[in-house]
C-alpha cells in the first residue's frame, strides 16, 4: 500500500470504498468517552494528516492507523495495533477515562490500548499538526510541550520518523524510542530491522537486525552524525541533541512546516529520507543509509578502512598488515589488520589519520572539558588505549578515547574527521604514505633533550681539546647531525666497568672486547669497546654512530651513546641480559630453553627487525653481518638485532653495489656477495635463511658435519626437504610435534632465502607474510652454497682469528686506496 503509484491506489479506492473512506470527519479530537468506528476518521488541524482504520496491501486485517491526507500516494506513517490486528471491520476507538485510548473489537474486547501513568478529569485525545496523535489533560493548552502529555503516539514510532519526533533513551523510565521495520508490505507487524540511537560509549545511530548491527552512523560530533544520512548542512532542517544524565535525544525539525518529509526503515533493512514532490507527485529519496557497501557494519574487520573509490573496497590503514593476508586476497576481510609494528606501550606514539569516519564508538570514554592535548596525555597513560580524537569539532575540544581495535571505519572524502592512533615509536619516523605525526612530548624527553645538549657540548669540546686522531671524526659533523646520540663520559664508563675488569668482560666482537656496566643510577649496560690497534674499526665504529642512532625498533638493540675519549672509542648499548643467541642456540644444555614457541618468535622478531632495516627505517640498510652471534635476547628472550658497523646506507633507490672491501661472516655470506663482491637486500635475505635453519636445526652451518655427504647444514636440510623429511632437521627432543606445520613452514621459508639466485630470495616483506600465515608458499629450489667446499676452496681464509674458539668469525678485506 505504501508508495503504491497513484493509479493503482485510486483504482484501489473505487473498488474497495469501505478500506479508506472517502467522508472524514472535520475534528481533530476524540473526547473522553467518545469513539471513531471502522470508516470514521479524525485529521489534524494542519489537514495534513488522518487516523482511521486501514488494510495494507492486499490484506483483509484491519488496523487503526495514521496517513497523510493530502498526499495521493497513500503513505501511513503510524500504526496503533500493528502486531494485534483486527480481523473485521467492527473495530473501534474509544477514549475512555482516566485518559486511555482502546481500542475495542465486535465483542467490546480490548485488542490494544495506550498507556498513561497519570490520570486527568478531562483527558482528550488529539491529532496534533505533526502528527503525533496525543493524549492530553483537555484544561490545558494543546501547546504544552511533550513532558506534558498523559501518552503520544510519537513515542511509539513504527517504521517513520517524522520532524519533531524525539529518537533516543528516557533513562529515567528506561524506554527507548527507535523505528522498526514494518513485516512485509501486508503487514505492519514488528520487523526484524530497526533504528536506534545508541548512546552506549558515545551516541551512534545503528541500524540493527535482530541484534546485530548492520550499519553505523556517527559518532555524534556536536554538529552532526557524520556519515550519509546527515550531509553536511541541511538548511531545511534544524537538528536538536540533547543529552544529560536523564536522557539522550535527537531531534530534528523541518524548517518549513508545508515541507513534507519522513524518514523510515523498510523490510530490507534501508533507511532513507523522503521529501515530497508536489510537482511531480512523487516521494523523492533525499539520501539512503547504507548508501554504498563501505557501510556495510565492520565490513573490514579492525584497523580496516573501506574505500568505495577502490577495487576492492577494503584496505589497511596504513602502517597495519592484514592479520591473515591469504584471506585479505579471497576478500575475507573479517580478520582485519594488526600492527606492523608491535605497541610497546612505553614510548608510543600518535599518528594522525586524516578524512575517516570515526571508528565504532560503542566502547569508547569521553569527557568534554579536556583539550585534545590532555586527551593525548590520558591515551598516553593507559596502555589498553589505542585512539583518541576531538569530541567536540564545532568547539574544538573534548576528548574521545578507544580502549580497543577500531573497527568500522571508512575513508570519507568530506565528511570525515582525524583520529590519532598509537603506534609504536618507530612508526614515527617510518616510512609510510604522508602522514601527519604527532610526537609524544613528555617530561622524560624534554629533560632528555637538555641532558643531551649539555653532553654534546661537553664531548664536542673534548673532542676539540683533546685528541687529534678524533678530529678526523669532526668530518662527518656527526654531532652535529644526530643530536639524538648522547655522549657519555670515560670516567663513568670505567666506574660502571670498574676499569674493564676481567669479571665485567662479556665476550670478544668483531672489532674488540664487549663489557657489562653498571651505572650510578642502577642501569645496566653493554659496552662495545673498540679495540685500540684496529685503525679500520674506528671507520667501522663512526659508521655504525651514525646509522644506529637513527634506528629504532623492538627487535634492533637499542643504542643509548657512545664515548670517544682519549684513545677510546665506545658504544654503549642496553644490556641483554641473556646474551646472544649463539650461546644459547649451541649448547646441549641452555639450547633445552628454547622450546619451539621461543624460537618461532625470535625467528619473526629477527625477521621484522630485519625489514625495518631494509624498508621501513629512514634509509635503506644492509646489515651484512647477520648471523647468531649478532642477535642478543633480552629477559624475555626476545631478539635484538646488533651490531651495525658493517651497514651500509643507500639513498634512493639502490638496492644493490659492488665492493672491494668484503665483509661478513663465512657460512652467512651469500654466494654472490663472497664471490663476487656484490651485495644487496637479498645477501641479508640469504643471511637470514642460514640463521632460521640454524635455529630450527640448533646447527651452525659452518662447522656442521655429515658424515655421509660433504654436506654443509644447508644441504643437509635442503636434501631432506626434497625427501619430504624437513621434520628431521629438528632435534627430536625439541617439543615441536604440536607446531610441524610451523617448524615445515620456517624451514621452507629459510630454505627460500638462501635460493642461489638472489633474484629467486622472497624479501623481507614477504618473509614477514609467510612466516605468519598459514597459506600456501612457493617451493624452494636449490640453496648457494650447498656444500661446505663450494665456498671456501680458493677463499684465503688467514684473515681469521685462529685462537677464536668458534670457526664464526667476522672477516675484513681492506680495498686498497
Ligand atoms: C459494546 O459496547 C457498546 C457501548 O458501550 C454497547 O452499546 C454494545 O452493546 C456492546 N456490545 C457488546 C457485544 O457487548
Ligand atoms: C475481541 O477481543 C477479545 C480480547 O482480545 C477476544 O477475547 C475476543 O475473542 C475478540 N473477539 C472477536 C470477535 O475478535
Ligand atoms: C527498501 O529500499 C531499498 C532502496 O530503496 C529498495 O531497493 C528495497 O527494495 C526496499 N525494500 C523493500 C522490501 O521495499
Ligand atoms: C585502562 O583502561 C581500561 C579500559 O578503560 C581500564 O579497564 C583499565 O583499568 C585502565 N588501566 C589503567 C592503568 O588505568
Ligand atoms: C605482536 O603482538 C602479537 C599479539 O599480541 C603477538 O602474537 C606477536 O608475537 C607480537 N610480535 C612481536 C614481534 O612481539
Amino acid at each position: 500500500m505504501r508508495r503504491t503509484p497513484p493509479n493503482v491506489v485510486s483504482c484501489f479506492l473505487l473498488i474497495f470504498p469501505l478500506i479508506f473512506p472517502a467522508i472524514s470527519g472535520a475534528s481533530d479530537t476524540i473526547e473522553a468517552g467518545q469513539s471513531i468506528r471502522d470508516g470514521e476518521t479524525i485529521v489534524s488541524s494542519s489537514g495534513k494528516f488522518e487516523l482511521g482504520f486501514f488494510s495494507p496491501g492486499s490484506s483483509r486485517n484491519r488496523y487503526v492507523g495514521m496517513w497523510f491526507k493530502n498526499i495521493i500516494v497513500t503513505t501511513v506513517v503510524w500504526v496503533a495495533n500493528r502486531d494485534l490486528p483486527l480481523i473485521d471491520n467492527s473495530g473501534m476507538l474509544r477514549l475512555i477515562q482516566p485518559g486511555i485510548l482502546v481500542l475495542l473489537n465486535a465483542t467490546n474486547g480490548t485488542v490494544w490500548s495506550s498507556k498513561s501513568s497519570r490520570a486527568v478529569e478531562n483527558p482528550v485525545a488529539q491529532l496534533l499538526k505533526s502528527g503525533n496523535l496525543v493524549v492530553r489533560d483537555g484544561n490545558n493548552d494543546e501547546n504544552d510541550g511533550q513532558e506534558n502529555f498523559l501518552w503520544q503516539s510519537f513515542d511509539y514510532p513504527t517504521d517513520t520518523y517524522l520532524p519533531g519526533m524525539r529518537l533516543g533513551w528516557n533513562f529515567v523510565t528506561g524506554k527507548e524510542t527507535s523505528l522498526s521495520s514494518w513485516k512485509s508490505t501486508d503487514d505492519p507487524g514488528t520487523g526484524e530491522f530497526s533504528f536506534h540511537l545508541d548512546p552506549t560509549g558515545h551516541p551512534q545511530l545503528l541500524i540493527r537486525r535482530g541484534s546485530a548491527v548492520q550499519n553505523r552512523i556517527g559518532p555524534w560530533n556536536r554538529i552532526r552524525f557524520p556519515g550519509p544520512p546527515n550531509p553536511r548542512e541541511d538548511p531545511t532542517y534544524r537538528l536538536t541533541f540533547v543529552m544529560d544524565e536523564e536522557k539522550v535525544y535527537y531531534r530534528s525539525d523541518s524548517v518549513d512546516r508545508s515541507f513534507v518529509s519522513r524518514y523510515t526503515i523498510n523490510q530490507s533493512g534501508v533507511s532513507q529520507r523522503w521529501t515530497w514532490v508536489d510537482r511531480t507527485r512523487g516521494w523523492v529519496i533525499y539520501f539512503s543509509m547504507p548508501a554504498d557497501i563501505c557501510d556495510t557494519y565492520k565490513l573490514c574487520g579492525s584497523y580496516g578502512s573501506c574505500n568505495v573509490g577502490s577495487s576492492p573496497s577494503c584496505e589497511w590503514l596504513d602502517r597495519f598488515v592484514p592479520k591473515d593476508p591469504e584471506g585479505w586476497v579471497r576478500a575475507d576481510w573479517s580478520n582485519g589488520c594488526v600492527r606492523r609494528t608491535n605497541l610497546s606501550c612505553q614510548g608510543d606514539v600518535f599518528l594522525k589519520y586524516s578524512g575517516i569516519k570515526l571508528p565504532d564508538a560503542r566502547r569508547s570514554w569521553n569527557n568534554a572539558k579536556m583539550t585534545l592535548n590532555e586527551c593525548r596525555q590520558e591515551c598516553l597513560r593507559n596502555c589498553s588505549c589505542t585512539a583518541y580524537t576531538q569530541l567536540d569539532i564545532k568547539k574544538g575540544s573534548g576528548c574521545l578515547i578507544w580502549y580497543e581495535e577500531l573497527i568500522d571505519s571508512r575513508t570519507m572524502s568530506q565528511d570525515g574527521q582525524a583520529i590519532y592512533i598509537r603506534m609504536a615509536a618507530s612508526e614515527a619516523h617510518s616510512g609510510g604514505k604522508e602522514r601527519e605525526v604527532v610526537l609524544i612530548a613528555s617530561l622524560v624527553s624534554v629533560m632528555g633533550v637538555i641532558l643531551l645538549g649539555l653532553s654534546l657540548f661537553l664531548c664536542i669540546r673534548k673532542i676539540r681539546k683533546n685528541d687529534t686522531r678524533l678530529g678526523t671524526l669532526g668530518k662527518y659533523k656527526y654531532h652535529e647531525k644526530h643530536p639524538d646520540l648522547p655522549f657519555f663520559d670515560l670516567s663513568v664508563i670505567l666506574k660502571a666497568t670498574n676499569h674493564f675488569s676481567d669479571n665485567n668482560k662479556l665476550g670478544e666482537g668483531g672489532f674488540g672486547p664487549v663489557y657489562k656496566g653498571v651505572l650510578e643510577e642502577g642501569q645496566e649496560i653493554t659496552i662495545k669497546r673498540l679495540s685500540k690497534e684496529s685503525r679500520q674499526g674506528l671507520d667501522e665504529l663512526k659508521t655504525e654512530l651514525i646509522f644506529i642512532a637513527k634506528l629504532q625498533h623492538r627487535n634492533l638493540v637499542k643504542v643509548l651513546g657512545c664515548c670517544i675519549q682519549k684513545e677510546e672509542s665506545m658504544l654503549i648499548y642496553e644490556y641483554m641480559p641473556n646474551k646472544s643467541l649463539d650461546v644459547i642456540l649451541f649448547d646441549q644444555t641452555k639450547s633445552r630453553l628454547l622450546d619451539w614457541q621461543k624460537r618461532f618468535h625470535i625467528i619473526n622478531g629477527v625477521a621484522r627487525g630485519l625489514l625495518y632495516l631494509h624498508q621501513d627505517s629512514r634509509l635503506r640498510i644492509i646489515h651484512r653481518d647477520l648471523k647468531a652471534s649478532n642477535i642478543l635476547l633480552d629477559s624475555e628472550m626476545n631478539p635484538k638485532i646488533s651490531d651495525f658497523g658493517l651497514a651500509r646506507s643507500f639513498g634512493g633507490n639502490q638496492t644493490e653495489a659492488q665492493t672491494l672491501h668484503v665483509v661478513g661472516t663465512y657460512g652467512y655470506m651469500s654466494p654472490e656477495y663472497a664471490v663476487d663482491g656484490m651485495f644487496s637486500v637479498k645477501s641479508d635475505v640469504f643471511s637470514f635463511g642460514v640463521l632460521v635453519l640454524e635455529i630450527v636445526s640448533e646447527k651452525r652451518n659452518r662447522g656442521f658435519s655429515q658424515s655421509e655427504y660433504s654436506l654443509n647444514l644447508l644441504g643437509h636440510a635442503w636434501k631432506l626437504y626434497k625427501d619430504g623429511r624437513s621434520l628431521e632437521l629438528v632435534d627430536a627432543s625439541l617439543d615441536h610435534k604440536l607446531y610441524s606445520p610451523e617448524v615445515v613452514r620456517s624451514i621452507q621459508v629459510g630454505l627460500l632465502c638462501v635460493q642461489q639466485n638472489p633474484e629467486d630470495r622472497p624479501t623481507m616483506s614477504s618473509v614477514v607474510l609467510m612466516l605468519g600465515n598459514e597459506g600456501e608458499i612457493p617451493q624452494a629450489r636449490q640453496p648457494g652454497f650447498f656444500t661446505e667446499r663450494d665456498v671456501l676452496a680458493g677463499q684465503n681464509s688467514s684473515g681469521m682469528n685462529a685462537t677464536n674458539s668458534t670457526n664464526e668469525v667476522t672477516i675484513t678485506m681492506p680495498e686498497p686506496r
